[in-house]
């Protein structure tokens, strides 16, 4: 029988990025091999994200780019699925009317017989949720199903290192986002199934989870009994895992940035020293627009109790400029709020008006493209002097790095010795000269030089194998004064 051959194409978070690996796994298994050349595939598939007006524009492109082979071989199947599919079906078949599938980002497990589908009957197949207000919160809910099949470490980029859900949707509603409506109502996975998928994936070889969710901290599972565990729970029974060497999480909403979270990533030696909480702007009267819940001075509160309870624990963020109504005055106040924050890094977004949100209904989208490029532009030069200190006050100090595999930018080739790629437990960047061997290998480096986004380091000789970073944690300051945390 010949190979059946899936092409995929992936825009967008971390999400995208495992359901695009869990997708080929579970076709994989029916028999298909992935192919990186669209020309030869059977099923094309795009996996799609709808956060900015830009990521969809990618995906129409390369819809347009594949329409001839399409022309040429009707039977071949082409799909979006994820974001874009359940927010856009009909502007989807209106753009490009040859697509066969379109599946929202809660129907992920169907796309196999969705295929077959589509080969017995020609017909188009659709597979999407509810929307937000199309039923009750129950039935709502119930229509996206989180998608997170056991998995097989051949999957996925690297073993040693893997993502895992814990959380679908978002309940926060921030004016600006599709978010809540594209992957649906907040859930959180139970407690038990993710401890088991962890170990799992140790057995299989990883060393390194990287935790998911849209509202990471805001982790919640009711165990029945009145009991609930939430993530700093979940992180200590993680961290028994034996074998485990690393638990990163990510989004984190600042005014779920509980002292019980800050103490399990201070006490627990994997949980990596690194928390990434988006700001997004340093004006009060942007945040409240934007519906973020809280002010610049209650983020810098927030930040400082951070630091304070994680010492040495490294912080980046979001902003998005020329959101609706932000004056040269409002801001400012986020060039104050990163000039302050010393943010590790920082990724910067131009506000992109999407249909369907609050912000769009309520606020006009005033400020030009010219406006939010420069704005954007001297947002980074702050963020990128605030980067280069903090990368600079590496150098002469010692880390530990995960290896994840050689540097793309590196020249040498040839050989078993490359550039090589790490991570610290702060999330550093680091690269530095190394047998490929060591890839997968946590390896402690002396830090000789940094940039504004990576640190350089060399090997320290006869140290390098199989080296765990768990390490005692920092001790606090003396006496150091609590911050009180205002819950939502
Ligand atoms: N326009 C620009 N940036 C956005 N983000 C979310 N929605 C938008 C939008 N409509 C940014 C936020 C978020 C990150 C993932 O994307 O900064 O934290
Ligand atoms: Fe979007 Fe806000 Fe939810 Fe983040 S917290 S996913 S920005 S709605």
């Amino acid at each position: 029988m010949p190979e059946k051959t899936v092409y995929i194409e992936t825009v967008g978070c971390q999400m995208n990025v495992l359901d695009s690996e869990l997708v080929i796994g579970a076709l994989k298994r029916k028999g298909y091999v992935l192919t990186d050349a669209a020309a030869d595939a059977d099923v094309l598939l795009f996996n799609t994200c709808s956060v900015r007006e830009h990521a969809e524009e990618k995906v129409y492109s390369a819809l347009g780019r594949i329409a001839p082979h399409k022309k040429r071989n009707p039977g071949t199947v082409v799909g979006v699925i994820g974001c874009m599919a359940q927010k856009d079906q009909e502007k989807i078949r209106a753009r490009a009317p040859y697509v066969d599938m379109v599946v929202g980002t809660g129907q992920l497990g169907q796309i196999p017989a969705l295929i077959d589908a589509v080969k017995e009957t020609r017909q188009p197949q659709y597979a999407l949720s509810l929307g937000r207000s199309d039923g009750g919160r129950h039935e709502v809910e119930a229509s996206f199903e989180s998608y997170d099949p056991v998995r097989d470490a051949a999957m996925r980029p690297t073993p040693f290192q893997a993502f895992v859900r814990i959380q679908i949707g978002c309940d926060k509603f921030c004016t600006y986002c599709v978010v809540p409506s594209t992957r649906g109502p907040e859930q959180s996975r139970h407690p038990d199934h993710l401890v088991a998928e962890v170990r799992q994936l140790v057995d299989q070889g990883c060393k390194e989870v990287t935790l998911l969710g849209q509202t990471v901290n805001s982790y919640e599972y009711a165990l029945g009994d009145g009991r609930r565990s939430r993530l700093s729970d979940l992180l200590a029974r993680m961290h028994d895992t034996p074998g485990l060497e690393r638990i990163k999480f990510v989004t984190n909403y600042p005014k779920d940035m509980t002292d019980d979270l800050l103490d399990a990533v201070h006490e627990l030696p994997k949980v990596c020293k690194y928390l990434h909480v988006p700001v997004q702007s340093g004006c009060d009267e942007v945040l409240s627009r934007m519906k973020r819940n809280y002010t610049a001075s209650f983020y810098m509160e927030m930040l400082a109790r951070c630091r304070e309870m994680v010492p040495g624990v490294a912080v980046s963020s979001d902003f998005i400029v020329g959101f609706c109504g932000e004056t040269e005055e409002s801001f400012q106040k986020s060039m104050d709020l990163v000039a302050k924050a010393k943010f590790k890094n920082s990724f910067i977004f131009k506000y992109s008006e999407r249909p369907g949100t609050k912000a769009m209904d309520r606020f006009p989208d005033d400020i030009s493209e010219d406006v939010k490029k420069r704005r954007n532009n001297d947002l980074l030069m702050v963020q990128n002097a605030n980067s280069l200190v903090d990368h600079r006050a590496w150098i002469g100090r010692t880390v530990e790095v995960l290896v994840e595999g050689p540097s793309r930018h590196g020249h040498r080739e040839a050989g078993p010795v490359k550039q090589l790629i790490g991570r610290t437990m702060t999330d550093h960047i680091t690269v530095f000269d190394g047998h490929d061997r060591l890839v997968g290998q946590t390896v402690t480096l002396d830090v000789t030089d940094a940039s504004a986004f990576t640190l350089y380091g060399t090997v320290r000789t006869g140290e390098q194998v199989g080296v765990t970073c768990a390490a005692e944690p920092a001790p606090r300051e003396e006496g150091a004064k609590r911050i009180g945390l205002a819950l939502v």
